[in-house]
């Protein structure tokens, strides 16, 4: 992608470190930082310098080569891909990326395997950049205006290339539709406590897409005004027979989308889908510090004392989704829907 005319992605290998954009610090700053070790690289997840399931799991295969090339044992992978594994628990594409490396670095011998894990995650980096173009391409015949000019899209979190490599997942069609000249509008919602709408903000911007950002909770009025023609989301983990988890407020949007008859689209790679668990109340749901619910940059909001809960996914089940968007084709959000991506 093009930020004022540089190109960036939200992860690359430079003078031996991991470089990421340090995410805490947009919309604001574009402020850049080096990871050498895979301690950083783990700290980098959990604090959320750098998120969006797709960029967690390709910066812990980036962790696992700073790992490896340090110490290219047996013990000292495990070690590595346990401190990786204990992040952030609900976006299935870490433990996905883990596994992919282990499998990797498993099948050469210790001196070949710093050479191996960094090659194997310049790869899953480039793949996941292809992946979402793909989407991309797929999801493309989505967005119809119908009557109108334009396509009002709505979408929630940050799902665009700052959540992978380069693209993102439900932003990638609206990228492609833009480059193609077809018109969209996109309804940016806050998500709070995060505000991740505000990364997205950032990302249309800087690409000239038209959008708008509205309170998390202005997002039923809009669907009921007729305000929306689809709405596009990303996951942090799609399951078997379709339920999706992603980030907590999804839920709320998908039920509005259904009473107002409008499709709910969830674009992710088949990386993110977790073929090992049926029911969506099997995923782990992260919940974070309360603080993020009573402060707000570090102003308190609520009074002293407050009790608060923080997850920060929420699973919609698979009978409120239109379809997945994937890069091999848009299935239903069904058991069977989802096999045919196996093949
Ligand atoms: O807590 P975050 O910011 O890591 O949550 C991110 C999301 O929920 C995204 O919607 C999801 O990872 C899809 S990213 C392409």
């Amino acid at each position: 992608v093009l930020v004022d005319g540089i190109p960036y992605r939200s992860l690359w290998i430079a003078d031996g470190a991991v470089h990421i954009i340090d995410q805490r610090r947009l919309p604001a700053d574009l402020v850049t930082a080096a990871l050498n070790t895979v301690e950083d690289v783990a700290r980098a997840i959990r604090e959320m310098w750098l998120r969006g399931a797709p960029l967690i799991g390709v910066a812990a295969a980036h962790g696992l080569a700073l790992a490896v090339r340090h110490d290219p044992s047996d013990a000292a992978i495990e070690r590595a891909a346990a401190l990786l594994l204990g992040t952030r628990p609900t976006a299935v594409n870490l433990r996905w990326a883990v596994d992919e490396m282990r499998a990797a670095l498993a099948a050469v011998p210790p001196a070949a395997r710093a050479e191996t894990a960094f090659a194997r995650a310049q790869a899953m980096a480039d793949a996941d950049a292809e992946t979402c173009r793909l989407i991309g391409e797929q999801g493309l015949p989505l967005l119809t205006a119908g009557e109108r000019s334009e396509v009002r899209i709505l979408t929630h979190c940050n799902a665009g290339w700052l959540a992978a490599v380069d693209w993102g997942t439900a932003l990638a069609p609206v990228y492609l539709a833009r480059e193609r000249g077809q018109a969209v509008h996109v309804w940016v919602s806050e998500t709070r406590p995060r505000n991740q709408g505000a990364l997205t903000a950032w990302e249309l911007g800087k690409a000239g897409v038209p959008h708008t950002l509205v309170a998390d909770n202005a997002c039923g009025h809009l669907l009921q005004r007729g305000m929306v023609d689809v709405v596009l989301v990303g996951a942090d983990r799609v399951t078997a027979i379709g339920d999706v988890a992603n980030k907590v407020g999804t839920y709320l949007k998908a039920l509005a989308a259904r009473a107002h008859g409008v499709p709910f689209y969830v674009a992710a790679p088949i990386s993110t889908i977790d073929f090992g668990v049926g029911d969506g109340s099997a995923i782990p749901i992260e919940e974070r510090d309360g603080r993020e619910v009573t402060e707000l940059a570090g102003t308190r909001l609520a009074p002293e004392g407050t009790a608060a809960r923080n997850w920060a996914f929420d699973v919609t089940p698979a009978t409120l989704v239109s379809g997945v968007v994937t890069e091999r084709g848009v299935v239903p959000a069904t058991t069977d829907g989802l096999e045919r991506l196996r093949r």
